[in-house]
């Protein structure tokens, strides 16, 4: 949704600037996102997309205060989240941003209503009445009735909807998809990015997804490549 109202600072939900980072130093150093300058919007579905290896995920954890960069900045709103102090941060990471990572991070202990109502307890929300909401979630995305089954017991595609829905649960603003079709068959991976954008996405809400999956790039208002470390606008509604 790169229209002229687009362009307004208003509609700015993240702005990434010379954003770069390193591991290892000397000869072993490895540069995975390099030099990024990235804006997205309110009201958008941005799509990444590139190879293995390319930097998408260390660009993610960045952008979502989990990784904190070697260089550059990362805006929120018009905020430099990485001169928040540590509770700060942990704040935006609670309350602005969900992130549904790569390989789902669900705790196996845990019943799948109890992972999807994580955010919630650690907002201090009364315990039954999470729980609640978590099953309700999990109807959202397909999952209906399987709140006390514990996640070893769900197919890679269903723990993928448990990541989604324990991402959605707080309503963040900005909504961050780390591969999140990748283990899904190509139906329910379409079913869960047009629930995601037709019930998630809002105008004041934006929502980057890291792709391979071709098949969902239909979803997008916007699709940026990395390669490298660098990352570049294609002519899809590119700034
Ligand atoms: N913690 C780390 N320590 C050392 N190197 C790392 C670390 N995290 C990432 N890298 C390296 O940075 C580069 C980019 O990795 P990243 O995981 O961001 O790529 P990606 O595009 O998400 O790949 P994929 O599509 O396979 O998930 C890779 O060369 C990777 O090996
Ligand atoms: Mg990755």
């Amino acid at each position: 949704m790169t229209t002229a109202s687009a362009t307004s600072t208003e509609t700015q939900a993240i702005v990434a600037t010379d954003l770069s980072k390193w591991f290892g130093e000397g000869e072993t150093r490895v540069t995975a996102v390099d030099g990024v300058a990235l804006t997205a919007h309110f009201g958008e579905m941005l799509f990444i997309v590139g190879p293995s290896g390319s930097g998408k995920t260390t660009l993610l954890s960045m952008i979502s205060g989990i990784l904190r960069p070697n260089a550059g900045m990362v805006q929120v709103k018009g905020a430099d989240i990485w001169t928040l102090n540590n509770d700060q941060l942990a704040d935006f990471r609670l309350n602005t941003v969900g992130f549904v990572f790569q390989d789902y991070h669900l705790f196996p202990r845990l019943t799948t209503a109890e992972n999807v109502a994580i955010p919630l307890i650690l907002k201090r929300h009364n315990w039954s009445e999470s729980i609640d909401q978590a099953n309700q979630y999990l109807e959202i995305v397909g999952l209906k009735g399987r709140g006390e089954t514990l996640p070893v017991t769900l197919s890679g595609g269903e723990q993928q909807r448990v990541a989604i829905a324990r991402a959605i649960i707080s309503r963040p603003e900005i909504l961050i998809l780390d591969e999140p079709t990748a283990s899904l068959d190509g139906d329910t991976g379409r079913m869960i990015i047009s629930f995601v954008k037709e019930k998630i996405l809002n105008a004041s809400r934006c929502i980057l997804i890291v792709t391979h999956d071709a098949r969902i790039n239909e979803y997008a208002d916007r699709i940026l490549h990395m390669e490298d470390g660098h990352l570049t606008a294609t002519d899809q509604g590119a700034e």
